[in-house]
């Protein structure tokens, strides 16, 4: 029987933004957000590298809040995007009307999310603004204004905390930079 950790590289990390800081930064949004919205908001998480900033940021919110997620793939295993999107998963819910949060992992070439706002302005919600844990703003192509953001950082790949890279590495506590 081959050995399942052999199939797993050794990974070579550097944290750059500590557990307890993205938490502090976490109720800080969730309290910005419960101001800012009057009433119910339709969170919508983006698949997969959101959901942990998704089970976190919506247990701050105070607002009646309705949960579902999107599935978007862009990358494959690769550190920078292919430049074409596909949908992988549908919403399970209409937004019509709704005052639509979008919850992303990271804003980077900004190609994914210009894809899905244009994507769910077509459904009519009342309006549609950008939760983003991190944004990667050097590496910006496309105008995306994210309109609650964690951390700004510079242009490093990051996994944990809900990031991968090819699939790994999403559990880690820490925002880590993966060196090599
Ligand atoms: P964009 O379309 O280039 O803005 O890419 C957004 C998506 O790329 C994010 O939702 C992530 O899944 C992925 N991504 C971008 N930068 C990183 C990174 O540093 N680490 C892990 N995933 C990333
Ligand atoms: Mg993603």
């Amino acid at each position: 029987m081959p050995d399942i950790a052999s199939t797993f590289t050794p990974p070579k990390l550097r944290v750059l933004v500590p557990a307890e800081k993205i938490k502090e930064r976490i109720e800080e949004l969730g309290k910005q957000i419960s101001a800012d919205y009057q009433g119910p908001i339709i969170m919508i998480g983006i698949l997969k590298g959101a959901f942990i900033f998704m089970s976190d940021l919506a247990r701050v919110i105070e607002n009646p809040t309705r949960i579902d997620f999107m599935g978007i793939s862009s990358y494959g295993n690769s550190k920078s995007t292919s430049g074409e999107v596909r949908l992988t998963k549908d919403l399970d819910m209409s937004v019509e009307g709704l005052d639509v949060l979008v919850v992303e992992d990271i804003v980077d070439s900004g190609v994914t999310l210009t894809y899905l706002i244009h994507l769910l302005s077509q459904r009519r919600p009342r309006s549609i603004r950008i939760a983003a844990l991190l944004d990667k703003p050097d590496r910006r192509m496309r105008p995306i204004k994210v309109n609650y953001c964690g951390f700004e950082i510079p242009d490093e790949f990051v996994v944990g905390f809900g990031l991968d890279y090819a699939e790994e590495h999403r559990n880690l506590k820490d925002i880590c930079v993966l060196e090599g």
